[in-house]
């Protein structure tokens, strides 16, 4: 805790860019806007793993309205800071969404290209219909246009860690969503090369 300002900072972050309170919060508006979309519908929740787990937890329990959650895991990045590009499925639904509303819960959208993938298998299951909420949106031109119906946050393109979003498999137990440290990077890239560089274990 940096007691000067009374902020919560971790080793890893360079700044707080969204407080926990002002993520509450924002979930808080859009759970209600969210009510009032599916007053008459059981939407089903399907959180993006792993990143949207923490969204989804807080979000689903700050709606009112009858639902119902699957999760679907894919995959763009690996230890990378950007995207490759490439997107494949690691867990599918274990529901049918014939017929049903789905609304996709994403911690963030990108590239856009995870977002764009999901759309168009989850389409091809002939669906009701499909809605998006993203906690995060980056604000970024070489991004694809992609259907977000609910942004929490639309943040500059930097890269964005806590709250469920990850370094490299760390950091996702912060309460905020901070900005990496670039030095972090870096220390993560020469601990890699240490690691690949060391000869295998004798028996
Ligand atoms: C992150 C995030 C989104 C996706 C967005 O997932 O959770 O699903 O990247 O990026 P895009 O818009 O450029 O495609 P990631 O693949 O890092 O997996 P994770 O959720 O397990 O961390």
């Amino acid at each position: 805790m940096d007691t000067s300002t009374g902020k919560r900072k971790d080793r890893g972050v360079e700044r707080v860019l969204i407080e926990a309170d002002a993520v509450q919060t924002r979930i808080r508006e859009l759970a209600a806007e969210l009510d009032a979309i599916y007053q008459t519908e059981t939407p089903l929740l399907i959180g993006v793993l792993t990143g949207a787990v923490t969204f989804m937890s807080d979000l689903m329990r700050a709606m009112d309205a009858e639902l119902k959650i699957d999760f679907m895991a894919v995959s763009s990045y690996g230890d990378e800071v950007t995207s490759s590009g490439a997107v494949r499925i690691l867990k599918d639904l274990n529901e049918n969404i014939e017929g049903r509303h789905v609304l996709i819960v994403e911690d963030i959208v990108d590239s856009g290209l995870t977002l764009q993938y999901l759309l168009d298998v989850l389409q091809r299951r002939n669906p009701a219909d499909i809605k998006v909420v993203a906690l995060l949106r980056k604000l970024k031109p070489d991004a694809i246009a992609v259907q977000a119906d609910l942004v929490g946050f639309d943040i500059p393109d930097e890269f964005v860690i806590g709250y469920g979003l990850d370094y490299a498999g760390r950091y996702r137990n912060l309460p905020y969503i901070g900005v990496l440290d670039p030095s972090e990077i870096e220390l993560t890239k020469s601990k890699t090369a240490i690691l690949s560089d060391t000869p295998p274990l004798q028996d």
